[in-house]
């Protein structure tokens, strides 16, 4: 198939793009470079351009014609999301429009979408399951959700066939070391903990030991980045088989603390991190796991890299390499 992907340059949607081309799709990925990085896309047609620009989307379907759509591209800060809420539902929302109404021109009726575990908000039971209410906490949370409602408005509407998959946290990197996370700034725990043990950061802050947890620290959900593509290629499985649209939770099933992540790092890495304890912050909820059965059982979908140690194992590989490159640039 041909599929477009859409952030393709950013941190999930680079694995994708090789995970695409591995099983022999063809890949136009179109990125506008904000976040993302120009080397990441591994193969395949790469376009700059923004999904601001009518005329660039335009002539990206024009010109390669895909059959299906996978949509990664979007800010994902939920901090700024709440002091710019403007350029959230601007690029989130105004764009992610764009993006449906030029694929319904085209008559491009395949989409998967990067949602997230924010259209919950506190959760009130875990594991979360899809019948979960959605109240997010920030307009984040809140532009993907706009977004989830318009996909089930247009698959009613028109016909446009969607899946939607709430990521808890993607984690982790190419097991062949080939690609890895690269925000700037990072805000995910496992990168910014291997960037302390790596020399790359002096420290890093845990937010409250005095959680209702057997640790004290917040339990989260971390989902090998690997498991995380491969649930998009069973989803366009499901698409191209006549799936309805529909939403599926992702994660690892099991949630790992700020303490085991901390423990993994340093076993690992063999390096020992500083640590500076600091009060809660506002809105992280003891636990956030993911119900993923859903997925396993209408997708079948099968996580392999299901073990914390594995998954820090990988991210680790990647820090090493970019700090090798670090030091090569300012030598
Ligand atoms: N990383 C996570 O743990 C996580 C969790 C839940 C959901 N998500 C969602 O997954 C998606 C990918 O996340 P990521 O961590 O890879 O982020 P990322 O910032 O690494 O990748 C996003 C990519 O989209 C591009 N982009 C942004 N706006 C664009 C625009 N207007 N036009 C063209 N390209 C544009 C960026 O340059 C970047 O390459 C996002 O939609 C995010 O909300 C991520």
């Amino acid at each position: 198939m041909k599929v477009l992907v859409v952030g393709g340059a950013g941190y999930i949607g680079s694995h994708m793009v090789k995970m695409l081309l591995n099983a022999n799709h063809q890949v136009i990925t179109l990125d506008n470079l904000s976040s993302g990085h120009r080397d990441a896309v591994i193969g395949g047609v790469f376009v700059e351009g923004d999904l601001a620009d009518n005329d660039c989307l335009y002539r990206v379907f024009e010109e390669h014609k895909p059959d299906a759509v996978m949509h990664f591209a979007s800010f994902i800060q939920v901090g700024e999301s709440v002091r710019k809420p403007d350029i959230y539902y601007r690029n989130n929302v105004t764009n992610t429009l764009n993006l449906l109404d030029i694929m319904l021109k085209f008559n491009v009726k395949k989409f998967i979408f990067s949602s997230t575990a924010a259209v919950f908000g506190e959760p009130d039971y875990v594991p979360i399951d899809e019948a979960h209410p959605n109240r997010p906490l920030n307009p984040y949370g809140r532009s993907k959700l706009m977004i989830e409602h318009v996909l089930a408005d247009y698959a009613k509407a028109f016909d446009l066939r969607s899946v939607c998959l709430r990521y808890f946290n993607a984690a982790g990197a190419d097991p062949e070391g080939q690609l890895g996370e690269r925000h700037d700034p990072e805000t995910h725990l496992i990168p910014l903990i291997l960037q302390a043990a790596s020399g790359r950061r002096e420290n890093i802050q845990v937010f409250g030991r005095d959680y209702d947890t057997p640790d004290g620290t917040c339990i989260r959900d971390y989902i090998h980045i690997v498991d995380l593509c491969s649930a998009h290629l069973a989803a366009l499985d499901y698409l191209v088989n006549g799936g309805e649209s529909d939403r599926f939770n992702l994660g690892n099933g099991s949630g790992f603390s700020v303490q085991e992540v901390l423990d993994a790092v340093q076993k690992v890495s063999g390096k020992q991190v500083k640590v500076i304890d600091g009060p809660r912050r506002d809105g992280d909820p003891a636990r956030l796991v993911a119900d993923a059965k859903r997925a396993r059982s209408v997708l079948n979908w099968k996580p392999v890299f299901t073990d914390l140690e594995t998954i820090v194992k990988h991210a680790w590989q990647w820090e090493i390499k970019c700090l090798d490159r670090a030091s090569k640039v300012s030598a």
